[in-house]
């Protein structure tokens, strides 16, 4: 679906665009998967399984534009200092930003807003006795945990969610990742279960998934 877009003044003083994920945003998109891919054990998959065509990525983002059911948001952090005199764009994946695009985003460049996280949320399913519920989906670039970003992304969601007509917003988080469990608490999600042994790694250890869920 298309939803307006949303600012928020993030803890170190930095503004923070909610928006849409367009089409345009699938080349950074592609970058970021495979960084946070990177950064954390948390997310599904390892970088190396992000083999997302551009023009795919485009096609999947068009979908959600177009799906009045689901909503994909990305997560933008506008050029500025911050009250820690941070800059707003520093990258540390090396790469550039040249788009002339006007609301394009970057990986970093001083000066270019940055793309530090995106959030969706989909139906569990189709069929009329399960159209009330869906799934929320959330990741960030590490250098921007802690400012709020996630916290604002969830309840743009949940908003969003509501006036789709959906009652009932579930997700899955990794044990052990404990920033993720006090977000979604804040949030007013309560666990509802446990999938033992939900993930393997390549070095052969196991980690359960924890299901939890909220009525809107
Ligand atoms: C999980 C994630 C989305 C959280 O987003 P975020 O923007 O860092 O979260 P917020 O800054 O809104 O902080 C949420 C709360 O967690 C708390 N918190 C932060 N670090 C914490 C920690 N190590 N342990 C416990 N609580 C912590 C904060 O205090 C904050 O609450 P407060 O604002 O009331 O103080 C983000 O860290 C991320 O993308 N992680 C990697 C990918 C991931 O795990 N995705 C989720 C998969 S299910």
């Amino acid at each position: 679906m298309r939803f307006e877009e949303k600012r928020v003044t993030l803890k170190d003083g930095r503004v923070l665009l909610i928006r849409p994920a367009m089409p345009c945003d699938a080349e950074e998109l592609i970058r970021y998967l495979k960084q946070t891919a990177a950064e954390t054990r948390f997310l599904l998959r390892y970088p190396d399984e992000w083999n997302l065509t551009a023009e795919k990525e485009r096609e999947l983002l068009q979908g959600y534009l177009d799906n009045p059911s689901a909503a994909m948001a990305v997560a933008i952090v506008m050029p500025g200092a911050g009250e820690n005199g941070a800059e707003a764009s520093r990258p540390d994946d090396g790469s550039s930003a040249d788009s002339a695009a006007a609301d394009a985003v970057s990986g970093g460049a001083d000066g270019v807003p940055v793309l530090a996280g995106n959030s969706s949320i989909v139906p569990v399913g189709g069929a009329r006795r399960v159209r009330h519920r869906c799934a929320l989906a959330i990741a960030l670039k590490k250098e921007f945990w802690g400012l709020g970003i996630g916290t604002a992304l969830i309840r743009y969601q949940q908003e969003l969610a509501r006036r789709i007509g959906y009652e009932r917003m579930e997700l899955e988080y990794v044990e052990g990742n404990e920033r993720g469990k006090a977000l979604y608490e804040k949030c007013g999600f309560s666990e509802t279960g446990r999938i033992r042994m939900a993930n393997k790694y390549d070095d052969g250890s196991y980690s359960d998934d924890i299901l939890m869920s909220v009525t809107l």
